[in-house]
């Protein structure tokens, strides 16, 4: 049997003990819906994807030269699940060699860059996420001076591993941000 997973509690307060950065802790909390909706499309774990998408970033703010290896070891010290160190060790193949291959793994890479550009276009929208279509998406991924931080290749690559269309992947990380929109303050009602 596979360890198990910590709760849902224990694992927030430790992206608040490890995360300051209110921008980074929404963007773990972006690419956790996102898995979670996966995991519900593919019949998957949803709190073991989930919670690997949660803390995938964990130590990206204190020792962004070493991510994602210290927070990793950490996990593993706490008896995080094998699964969630593998799916976290797999969102940055360059920089541990491990190759996303698992659908898991895949899918925590694939919802990561994702997340963000989707998460920008919100936030210059009136109706915030109320009514985000993937075209509008795709239209400010192809503009490369917008949240020019999110790195197309990545998008892509992501894509590619999935074997969906590319507005089916938006749309599936549209429909997993949808759930926390309140959390994640881009909803209309959240505007200025
Ligand atoms: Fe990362
Ligand atoms: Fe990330």
């Amino acid at each position: 049997m596979s360890a198990e997973i910590p709760d849902r509690d224990s694992a927030v307060a430790l992206l608040e003990s490890w995360v300051e950065n209110d921008g980074l802790r929404k963007h773990m909390l972006a690419v956790e819906a996102s898995c979670r909706h996966y995991a519900r499309i593919h019949g998957e774990d949803e709190d073991l994807w989930g919670t690997a998408g949660l803390l995938h970033d964990l130590d990206w703010e204190k020792y962004p030269d070493e991510h994602p290896h210290r927070g990793l070891a950490d996990l593993k010290d706490l008896g995080y699940p094998e699964a969630i160190l593998q799916a976290i060790a797999a969102h940055a193949p360059e920089r541990t060699g491990v190759e996303p291959d698992a659908l898991f793994d895949r899918v925590l890479f694939a919802c990561d860059e994702l997340s963000g550009l989707v998460y920008a276009c919100c936030l210059v929208r009136p109706n915030g996420i109320d009514d985000l279509k993937p075209k509008s998406v795709t239209k400010k991924l192809k503009d490369k001076s917008f949240a020019a931080g999110v790195n197309r290749d990545d998008v892509a690559r992501g894509v590619g591993l999935l074997g969906i269309e590319r507005s089916e992947h938006i749309q599936n990380v549209i429909d997993g941000m949808r759930n926390i929109a309140d959390v994640l303050g881009v909803r209309a009602v959240d505007r200025p």
